[in-house]
């Protein structure tokens, strides 16, 4: 997705729409940036990230940094607990504990941190921002990430939401035939104790990238993992180079799904260095489906023709304002913020078209 950033032009198209009043205020502060040398700034984000993407952009328009941006936006999402993919209200483990992952890039000092494992603490986002100012480390986890945070200040909670324990339980109660946990049934019941596809197959995340006036680069990504997980699990998202990479010189990526797949494959650093070869955001996100396609050789993994049985999204965006996701299977979208209009979902690139029902 290529965009021009030609002042004239936009408000001439404006104009034509009948909202060019609308948005000239906002385009004219933009201006001012750019008169002063500065960039066009943009924010992409995964789906549920419409929010924080709105919010990012309107810190990075009044001068911040893209990584204060960005993690502005994404603690939205992480204290929402509607939101059950990551923080607050995010599914739990197969205990029913909560356990969240995170990491942050910041592509002007080259710098990142990351924490796994998490308990209690509603924003594993902004525990990776100080494992990342704070330590000579990058990566904290489980009860050492816990005490770093206790350590910073940060307030220990309950994150387990109404809704997610009940989900939890739901999952417990069907998981096996051979075990003693029944959901609620009467004597009629059929079929219970089974897995249930739509649970087992729960990755939720919000990757978060951004561009901001300087032309500096950063990302953040955070999750609540893979529904129902063994303890302990760590996704792809707090692993610098699998879930979020940046390079100030180049850009940013980062993913959502299947975070096995892409922890085999390490694809965010991968997609920055196909950016650099010239590849569109796009096109690299495509060509990292494509290898997690490749790489994939369990058939438990494979449908019928031999395709993932799973997904895995790609985001993102290079320092010139283009951006681009792909999935491996059709119908997703992605949140971006051109600072000229409000957040929007895009539709990602895909290999495989998802059959019609
Ligand atoms: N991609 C998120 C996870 O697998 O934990």
């Amino acid at each position: 997705m290529k965009r021009t950033f030609k002042r004239r032009t936009f408000l001439q198209t404006t104009a034509t729409a009948g909202v060019g009043a609308v948005f000239a205020g906002k385009f004219a502060e933009l201006k001012l940036d750019a008169a002063s040398g500065d960039h066009r700034p943009v924010v992409i984000a995964s789906a549920n990230g419409l929010q924080a993407a709105a919010r990012a952009m309107e810190l990075i328009k009044q001068g911040k940094d893209a990584l204060d941006a960005v993690i502005a936006g994404v603690s939205l999402v992480e204290a929402d607990p509607e939101d059950n993919s990551v923080g607050y209200g995010g599914l739990p483990n197969e205990e029913g504990v909560v356990e969240l992952d995170a990491s942050v890039m910041h592509g002007p000092t080259g710098r990142g941190g990351s924490v796994a494992a998490l308990r209690n603490i509603m924003h594993p986002s902004q525990v990776a921002r100080v494992v990342m100012e704070r330590t000579d480390h990058v990566l904290l986890v489980g009860e050492g990430a816990l005490r770093f945070a206790r350590a910073h200040g940060f307030k220990e909670e309950n994150l387990l939401t109404e809704e997610a324990r009940q989900a939890w339980l739901k999952w417990k109660e069907n998981l096996s035939p051979n075990d003693d946990w029944l959901p609620s049934h009467d004597i009629n019941t059929k079929g219970i104790g089974k897995l249930l596809e739509a649970a087992r197959r729960h990755y939720g995340t919000i990757n978060c990238n951004a561009v901001d006036l300087q032309g500096n680069v950063s990302g953040g990504t955070t999750t609540s993992g893979l529904a129902f997980k063994i303890p302990g699990r760590v996704g792809d998202s707090p692993i610098l180079g699998a879930g979020l990479y940046v390079d100030n010189e180049v850009g940013a990526a980062g993913s959502t799904g299947r975070g096995e797949a892409n922890l085999l494959a390490c694809s965010s650093v991968n997609i920055v260095e196909f950016m650099r070869q010239g590849k569109s955001p796009e096109a690299a996100c495509r060509l990292a489906c494509e290898r997690i396609a490749r790489q994939t050789k369990m058939k438990r993994l494979l449908d019928d023709d031999g395709r993932p049985n799973f997904d895995v999204k790609f985001y993102a965006l290079n320092k010139r304002g283009e951006f681009g996701g792909a999935s491996i299977w059709s119908g997703a979208k992605f949140a971006v913020n051109t600072g000229d209009t409000e957040s929007r979902l895009v539709d990602a690139a895909f290999l495989y078209k998802r059959a019609t029902r």
